[in-house]
């Protein structure tokens, strides 16, 4: 028998003997369990006092729960963060935002009513030394406690209820009105692919839409379909989820009455990299959109100087999967690269677009994305150089 063994034994005998001595004689034998297990504990405290160690002392839980809620209302109160469903900025967004503050508040109310009367049950009604054993008396068949029970969540649920319907029709029934934008957002293993039918752009995890503001606001309408597997569009400031399933077409729409950049996130599982799936989403005034469609409708020219790269780029197998227009490479499995140094991210918003990155991802995805369905193209570096020079200038 080791020490420890040892030890451990004889704190087990003096637990049960303190125990022995210390249970009294009660009549109800669930009690007489509970009671002993409290004094068993309190025992084998006093056999161990490094036990305690792990104690934390009622003002130390206090102001733990303090500093927690203290953080909790900095987090509420502080600067909204960028994918704050709190903070909305276009009218779907808005709509939601309404309801779930509506939802909030009925709920809310209800958790402060039953908290409360918990907390009175607790305080006032707690044992208290010398009470009776006896049960308190019961009340059966009160006609108006049943039917107040009843009937006040059945006009809770149906409020709920209606406004929910309400607001999702609202949403869901909006028809795209005249000269509104109209996207085709692909979701793909991991990346969002965006198509502009009306102006031939096909661009890849960045949507550049226009503001919503003015007389005439356009909106933009978003044709949602899946390549592969499920996935959700999610701009928390913009609009709520909307799944991009297989075989079948969704539709949501933005109306963004702000200019900046809006975050997302795939919001649905959606495989082995579904957290690098990221969604950026540009809202520019009328003209810069203009100007980034017109931009984006050009074709790029090859420079001498990089006539390499693009050798290296028509020869390995980078075009079955990528498109450059103007070039043989015409595959639409992967991002069109046409425009590739027009974003800001790669490996949709994994890393930032700078030379050194996207000659690190083209050396080999996976190191930047682990499970991208890139495959490292084993370039030496001389051809890696010229390569990475070359899509460098797809601007
Ligand atoms: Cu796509 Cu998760």
């Amino acid at each position: 028998m080791s020490a420890i063994e040892g030890r451990g034994r004889r704190t087990a005998r003096a637990v049960s003997e303190a125990s022995a001595r210390r249970a009294p004689s009660l009549t109800v034998a669930g009690s007489r369990e509970i009671y002993s297990a409290q004094t068993q504990s309190e025992a084998h405290l006093r056999a161990a006092p490094d036990r305690r160690r792990g104690f934390v002392s009622p003002p130390a839980r206090a102001a733990s729960l303090a500093l927690l809620l203290a953080a909790a209302a900095a987090v509420t109160l502080g600067e909204p963060s960028k994918t704050s469903v709190f903070n909305p900025a276009s009218t779907p967004a808005a709509d939601i935002h309404k309801y779930s503050l509506f939802v909030f508040g009925i709920t809310g109310a209800i958790f402060a009513t039953v908290f409360t009367l918990l907390v009175v049950a607790i305080v006032r009604f707690r044992r208290r030394p010398g009470d009776d054993a006896a049960e308190p008396p019961q009340i059966y068949g009160s006609d108006q406690v049943e039917i107040a029970w009843t009937v006040i969540p059945i006009l809770i649920v149906l409020v709920l209820g209606l406004t929910t319907a309400r607001t999702v029709f609202q949403i869901q029934g909006r028809a795209a009105p005249e000269g509104a934008l109209k996207v085709t957002a692909i979701g793909r293993q991991w990346w969002w692919e965006f198509r502009y039918p009306e102006y031939g752009i096909v661009t890849a995890n960045e949507l550049h839409v226009p503001v919503a503001d003015g007389a005439k606001p356009r909106l933009t309408f978003l044709r949602l379909e899946s390549a592969d597997v499920a996935h959700s569009f999610w701009v928390p400031r913009l609009a709520g989820k909307t799944d991009l399933i297989p075989n079948r077409v969704n539709e949501t729409w933005i109306e963004p009455r702000e200019m900046g950049l809006f975050e997302g996130q795939c919001a649905e599982y959606c495989g082995t990299e579904h957290a690098k799936m990221l969604l950026r989403v540009y809202v520019h005034s009328r003209e810069d959109f203009d100007r980034w469609v017109a931009d984006q409708q050009a074709s790029s020219a090859t420079r001498s100087e990089v006539a390499e790269g693009r050798r290296v780029f028509e020869t390995t197998a980078c075009l079955n999967c990528h498109t450059v227009r103007g070039t043989v490479g015409n595959g639409r499995y992967g991002p069109d690269l046409t425009h590739l140094m027009s974003r800001e991210t790669l490996a949709a918003g994994a890393v930032a677009n700078t030379p050194e990155q996207l000659r690190a991802w083209v050396h080999d995805p996976n190191a930047l994305k682990p499970g991208a369905l890139m495959p490292a193209m084993q370039l030496d570096d001389r051809r890696l150089d010229a390569l990475v020079a070359y899509l460098l200038t797809l601007r």
